[in-house]
């Protein structure tokens, strides 16, 4: 039997199956005289590096990874801090709060006991996951396969069923920001038409992409078929099932994490969360007691927390999935900025060490990474970008796994975990795909300047957004808008966000954000009522700000708290481009 350690203390598992709960626990002991005053780093068996925050009796502890996405943390010389090496998050030992954001998240801590000279280190809440899992049968060739299409889409095939994933296959992600690498199969529509379920692992749209699903439910429509049935995550902000159901799907299986639900006889999936705070998840399909796992972008899925020994692991390997600090040269300048971002290549390739060690797969799959930013107007963001490599990701699972098998897929290739080669431990590579040479972004850019110029483009309107949007905070907001190219500025307006009006003057206040943005992109925006992450993953904005300091609250609204349906806005009048 394998089981997983899981912390009660995060509220999202209070939902989780508590029948498959077990208790489990560990402790460490170091002498009190041993731990100095102040902030110190240790390494312990039971924990790793932990972080001891001592002031005389009062002893706190906490794990070296940041909530905001597993980063490490690292000691800030001569301060009670310490600070995130990804994305700069400080997080104050002595209250165990993150201080930049400002009034961030808590860091969950480590149970201290003091007992006499002893101070005790545990995990006293600690549960365990019972994965519950099966004795794995003999497979059939052919049983049990997986093809990859694109991106983060392939086709999980077992029996007669097929469960196909996130389907990016047309178009850009992230308005105009993301196109993709592969060509998908000629024949993805009729395929997508007849799968038995599409698995759509969070809302961003090289995962749930309207593009791919408008024609989907288009074509169903005209023919008046039956809709596959979609596994979506039950998450509490509803961000997939909404869109799914305003494209028209009605056809959805709402699951809760850590619960098995069972598709057929001999197969069953569950859906774990991703614990860094993002609505994202992982899938986990069991047929005949052989295990695929795909954990898509969850930076932490179940914090960790995996089945072990997984036949076929589909683990995201590129990064770059973020605006920052891509977008904000102004802010730091270009050499720093590069800087960071070799940082965070290095600690995404950690990531995937770790979970390639926490799942130890037979097979390891590089996914979900294959797009790129190959706009012309976007050759700035392009000569920064640094994704990793599937020989990056590589490098890492081998660290973790000496014995693991990579796969490096192609457009249309398949695995069959029937076959025997998965038992070879050596690479099993075939020659990456041609990039796609025609992705006709005019077509593309036009439709996003189409929907853009149905804006009502006035002061009142703007103010109207951010009221419909009701973000209220001593924030000022300075958004300029810009031609495609970047080159021309076409506006410039400031909201004081604790009115939520446009502004003539910039009001003496500390907290300012300027955000310079191509005008189609901010417009499209305040037409669809869409999730700011889509300019911002998409690198279709630059940003400054005044602290340097993340508006944790700001940006979580404007990138996940978004009212459902997009503003109405009282007046049409001609676009002022
Ligand atoms: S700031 Fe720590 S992972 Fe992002």
């Amino acid at each position: 039997m394998s089981f997983a350690i899981y912390f009660l203390k995060n509220p999202i598992f209070k939902t989780a199956a508590e029948s498959s709960f077990l208790f489990e626990k560990s402790s460490s002991r170091l002498r009190v005289k041993d731990i100095p005053e102040g902030s110190s780093k240790h390494n312990l068996r039971e924990f790793g590096d932990i972080f001891i925050s001592r002031t005389g009796n009062e002893i706190r502890s906490c794990t070296t990874k940041c909530q905001h996405s597993g980063g490490s943390l690292n000691l800030i010389e001569g301060s009670a801090k310490a600070k995130c090496a990804r994305h700069g998050w400080e997080l104050d030992l002595r209250s165990m709060s993150y201080v930049n954001p400002v009034n961030g998240p808590k860091q969950p801590e480590i149970l201290v006991t003091i007992d006499e000279a002893e101070c005790i280190l545990s995990k006293s809440d600690e549960v365990a996951v019972d994965y519950q899992l099966k004795t794995q049968r003999e497979l059939e060739s052919g049983e049990f396969k997986f093809e990859f299409w694109t991106h983060a889409c392939g086709v999980i095939t077992f029996a007669d069923k097929t469960i196909i994933t996130d389907p990016w296959l047309v178009g850009p992600a992230f308005i105009r920001g993301w196109w993709l690498d592969h060509q998908p199969p000629t024949n993805w529509l009729e395929r997508l038409i007849e799968s038995d379920f599409i698995y759509i692992s969070h809302n961003h749209s090289d995962h749930l992409n309207s593009y791919t699903l408008e024609i989907l439910r288009n074509t169903l429509n005209e023919r008046r078929k039956s809709e596959p049935l979609f596994i979506v995550p039950d998450f509490q902000n509803q961000s997939v099932e909404v869109p799914l159901r305003s494209i028209g799907f009605r056809n959805l299986l709402m699951l809760k994490f850590f619960e098995w639900t069972t598709l057929t006889q001999d197969c069953r999936v569950m859906l774990l969360p991703d614990t860094s705070g993002r609505s994202d998840s992982a899938l986990v399909v069991d047929y005949k007691g052989h295990l695929l796992l795909n954990t898509v972008d969850c930076a932490n899925p179940a914090s960790l927390n995996l089945p072990s020994q997984v036949d076929i692991w589909l683990g995201a390997f590129a990064g770059g999935a973020t605006g920052y600090p891509i977008c904000w040269t102004e802010q730091y300048g270009i050499s720093a900025v590069k800087k960071m971002l070799l940082q965070n290549k290095e600690t995404g390739l950690q990531r995937i060490q770790e979970i390639a060690s926490a799942c130890r797969p037979k097979i390891a799959v590089p996914f979900a990474g294959y797009f790129n930013v190959s706009h012309p107007f976007d050759s700035e963001v392009r000569d920064l970008l640094q994704k990793r490599s599937w020989e990056d990701f590589e490098d890492s699972v081998r660290k973790a796994n000496p014995a693991t098998a990579i796969w490096l897929p192609t457009s249309g290739a398949e695995i069959d975990l029937g076959e025997k080669f998965n038992q070879n431990p050596h690479a099993i590579k075939h020659p990456q795909n041609k990039p796609i040479s025609n992705h006709n972004f005019k077509k593309y850019t036009d439709i996003v300047d189409s929907v853009a110029k149905r804006f009502p483009n006035t002061d009142e309107n703007v103010g109207h957004y951010f009221r419909w949007a009701g973000f209220r905070d001593s924030m000022i907001l300075n958004i300029v808008e810009f031609d495609d190219q970047f080159e021309n500025e076409i506006s410039n307006r400031t909201i004081d966000l604790q009115t939520q009006t446009v502004v003539q003057s910039v009001p003496e206040r500390v907290r300012f954000l300027r955000i310079k943005v191509r005008w189609s992109v901010l417009r499209w925006l305040y037409v669809t009522g869409a999730s700011w992450e889509e300019m911002a993953i998409g690198f279709q904005a630059r940003f400054f700000r005044v602290p340097d300091t993340y508006e944790l609250h700001f940006w979580d609204h404007f990138q996940n708290n978004l009212p459902p349906t997009p503003p109405i806005y009282a007046a049409k009048s001609s676009p002022q481009v």
